[in-house]
């Protein structure tokens, strides 16, 4: 097992809903620790960035502008296997096609306005963490 670090975003949709609490219980009650956190309006710039993997797909415009319609809470989670046991609590990118229990089944309602991001493998989660936090940002629990 190995002790990894992650980025979550629980996204304009969430916070909107009032579930900020309640998706930050998820991730307590599953293991995983909260090292870094903060609410941020994204700018289109800022937005654009995190995404630039996607900017060739067709959703790109969309997902920006969904991104930067209202405040969103990014945080670093940190627990063995944080990647994975994430996207595991969040659920299918497709709400329709979440498992029952899941972040994105309870609280999401169509593809683009799903809740929640998170880091897709360990590249990806270096690299996000960064984008949004300095090291001395981030509380080591372990
Ligand atoms: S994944 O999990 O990253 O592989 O999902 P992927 O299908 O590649 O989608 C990447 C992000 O784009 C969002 N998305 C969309 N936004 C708007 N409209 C449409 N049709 C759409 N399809 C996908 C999706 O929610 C992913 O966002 P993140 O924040 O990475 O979860």
């Amino acid at each position: 097992m190995a002790l990894e670090r992650t980025l979550s975003i629980i996204k304009p949709d969430a916070v909107a809903k009032n579930v900020i609490g309640e998706i930050e219980s998820r991730f307590e009650k599953a293991g995983l620790s909260i090292v870094a956190m903060k609410m941020v309006q994204l700018s289109r710039e800022k937005a654009e960035g995190f995404y630039a993997e996607h900017k060739e797909r067709p959703f790109f415009k969309d997902l920006v502008d969904f991104m930067t319609s209202g405040p969103v809470v990014v945080q670093v989670l940190e627990g063995e296997n944080a990647i994975l046991a994430n996207r595991d609590l969040m659920g299918a990118t497709n709400p329709k096609e979440a498992a029952a229990g899941t972040i994105r089944a309870d609280f999401a309602d169509s593809i683009d306005a799903n809740a929640v991001h998170g880091s897709d493998s360990a590249e990806s989660a270096a690299r996000e963490v960064s984008y949004f936090f300095a090291d001395d940002e981030i509380c080591a629990r372990a």
